[in-house]
């Protein structure tokens, strides 16, 4: 349970709310590169509660600026895209991609008013399908060199969907592990070879096991966190019949990613941005380190299910996400469908748009959210305190030293640590991945 003023604290995502400040010190995905694609390529991008616009311009270079004109307020969303730049459909004013205005060729001759006019502007880069946007003060940070990254973008696919709630909520979802057992349980199996590019629908490494008979048949996991460089790692054990015990090990990447294993084949690390204070867009790079992705198949597999041009779900709130009674009693726990993005999104909606924290009961099994609250706690602290060397993936050089994060579904012989279960399992899985994934 927290109070309303730590709930606040941990949750607003503005310039000047404590939580915002130190998502800003963080590169954020800004939108997916195959929106820019096309004749086009302009279109707002809200972020972190700013209402901005992305270009890309003639010459290939990527621009994110304020939404509005400068002079008088105009969209420039309907900017007109020519001169290296962004001009401004009403009075011309145009806008280079550092925000810079260049030009107004409607004051009079030999005007200099131009060169004091500067609207918002962040750098972006663009890695593996995803444009990334930094918010924050001073320099760039680097970027750690995490698989999603460091896979060529044949291996990966990214992807994203539009949830209406506050982003810690959705953050929070995937540092949980017990809910698998419970919210994605399947109540018969289906055959894993059907299984490619979803989620808990292959076999736990090295068995005939389907994952959702394991999750189904175990749901009291034993879960241990470790703080480590990158933010968190989790542990869920759970103990088979025969004696094994079943190793799924997912991380938290501060401050709103996890990366967590989909499939013996793929990883995926997934960002949950805020739009503003109660809706969040998560933006997922499924990184595989056997065959190159087919990404054909996996965007129509869930272009199925959202729409364009903002990626919201087709199921929602409006239409009981899909909920069907008769499917809860024999198929599904949820009754939502066999998309388990559903199921999420449901669980992180349903809790309204920011979660009343004041009203919660954690239990054991929520040791993995109380952990990284307090993380979040600490990082506010030390931006505070002036201290942002402190935060974690803070400092230059060693961050792009920061590789994986190992997330994988293992299972370990009888008395085998759970460690050795996961180094062994990550292993295999890297010296037979075609790119280069050594760590
Ligand atoms: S409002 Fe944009 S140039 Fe006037
Ligand atoms: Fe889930």
């Amino acid at each position: 349970m927290l109070s309303q003023e730590k709930n606040d604290e941990l949750t607003r995502v503005g310039p000047n709310d404590r939580a915002g400040a130190v998502l800003r010190r963080y590169w954020q995905p800004a939108a997916l590169s195959v929106e820019l694609e096309g004749p086009r390529p302009v279109g707002p991008v809200k972020l972190l509660g700013e209402e901005l616009v992305l270009f890309r311009d003639e010459g290939g270079q990527l621009g994110l600026i304020g939404r509005q004109c400068p002079h008088r307020g105009a969209d420039l969303c309907y900017g007109r895209l020519e001169d290296n730049g962004l001009r401004c459909p009403f009075h011309g004013w145009h806008f280079d991609s550092t925000g810079q205005c260049v030009e107004q060729p409607g004051e009079p001759e030999g005007s200099r008013m131009h060169e004091n006019i500067k609207t918002s502007a962040y750098p972006v880069v663009e890695r593996n399908g995803i444009i990334f946007a930094y918010m924050g003060p001073g320099e760039t940070p680097s970027f750690p060199a995490l698989d999603c990254f460091a896979a060529p973008d044949s291996h990966v696919f990214a992807f994203k969907g539009l949830w209406e709630c506050n982003w810690l909520q959705a953050m929070e979802v995937g540092i949980d592990p017990a809910h698998a057992s419970f919210l994605h349980r399947f109540l018969e199996d289906e055959d894993p070879a059907d299984g490619y590019g979803q989620q808990f629908r292959d076999t736990a490494a090295n068995t005939e096991i389907p994952m959702t008979q394991l999750l189904r048949e175990y749901p009291r996991p034993e879960i241990k966190v470790e703080e480590t460089d990158y933010g968190m790692r989790l542990i869920a054990l759970r103990q088979l019949n025969d004696g094994r015990t079943h190793v799924r090990v997912t991380n938290q990447i501060f401050p709103e990613a996890i990366c967590i294993p989909m499939s013996n084949e793929m990883t995926i690390t997934q960002w949950h941005v805020p739009v503003d204070d109660e809706t969040c867009y998560w933006y997922s790079m499924f990184t595989s380190f056997g065959k190159p992705v087919d990404k054909e198949v996996m965007r129509e597999q869930r272009m199925k299910e959202h729409r364009l041009p903002d990626y919201a779900p087709l199921k929602n709130a409006r239409n009981n996400y899909g909920f069907n009674p008769d499917e809860q009693r024999t198929k599904t726990y949820t009754g939502m469908g066999l998309d388990i993005n559903v199921h999420d999104q449901w669980a992180v909606e349903s809790m309204g748009r920011i979660q009343d924290r004041t009203q919660e009961h954690l239990g054991k099994t929520d040791v993995g959210i109380i952990h990284y609250r307090r993380m979040l706690r600490e990082a506010i602290k030390n931006l505070q305190n002036d201290i942002p060397d402190a935060l974690p993936m803070s400092s230059g050089a060693s961050v792009s030293e920061i590789r994986g994060p190992v997330s994988i579904d293992a299972i370990g012989n009888v008395n085998e640590k759970w460690e050795d279960v996961w180094r062994a399992g990550d292993r295999l899985r890297r010296q037979a991945c075609e790119w280069d994934a050594s760590l």
